[in-house]
């Protein structure tokens, strides 16, 4: 059964063996799990996916990283993590981004109803960054 609940400080060494080369590092997913800003999701005890959002994009709710072992992909685990994102943000649109080369995540988001909200250039150079949103309420 697959189950979403905060990531543990006690959990982190298997979070970060979920995302090893994580973008962000692992002082920003430590940083996150204390503060209560890291999701995980787990299939029957192992640790099968997490992602971070937190509220320092202009105030509003932001998705920092989601990464789901690639094993466990196409079943939906992200979109349950997404699922609780949505269902926990106060603001009233959800933002997230991800590389113009991340296929697999434009995907996802536009099966979320996710919209293009911008570009920004010369984050990773010549892999401009795609912001996408979706208005909650
Ligand atoms: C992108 C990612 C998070 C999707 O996770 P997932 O758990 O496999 O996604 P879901 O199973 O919830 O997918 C829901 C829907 O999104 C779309 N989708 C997801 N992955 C897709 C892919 N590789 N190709 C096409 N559509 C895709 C599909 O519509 C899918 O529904 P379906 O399986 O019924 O067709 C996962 O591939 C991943 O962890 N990638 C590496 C990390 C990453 O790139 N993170 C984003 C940048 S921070």
């Amino acid at each position: 059964m697959l189950t979403i609940r905060n990531a543990l400080i006690t959990d982190l060494r298997c979070v970060l063996s979920i995302d090893p080369t994580t973008r962000q590092g692992a002082a920003f997913v430590q940083a996150a799990v204390e503060k209560g800003e890291c999701l995980l999701a787990t299939e029957n005890d192992t640790f099968v996916g997490y992602g971070v959002m937190d509220y320092g994009f202009f105030g509003r709710a932001f998705v920092h990283t989601i990464h789901v072992d690639i094993a466990h992909r196409r079943l939906g685990v992200a979109g349950r993590l997404f699922r609780e994102f949505e269902k926990r943000c106060t603001s009233s649109r959800i933002f997230t981004s991800t590389n113009l080369s991340n296929l697999p995540m434009q995907a996802f988001l536009n099966s979320r109803g996710y919209v293009l909200s911008g570009m920004v250039q010369h984050l990773d150079e010549g892999d401009p960054e795609i912001f996408y949103s979706k208005g909650l309420r």
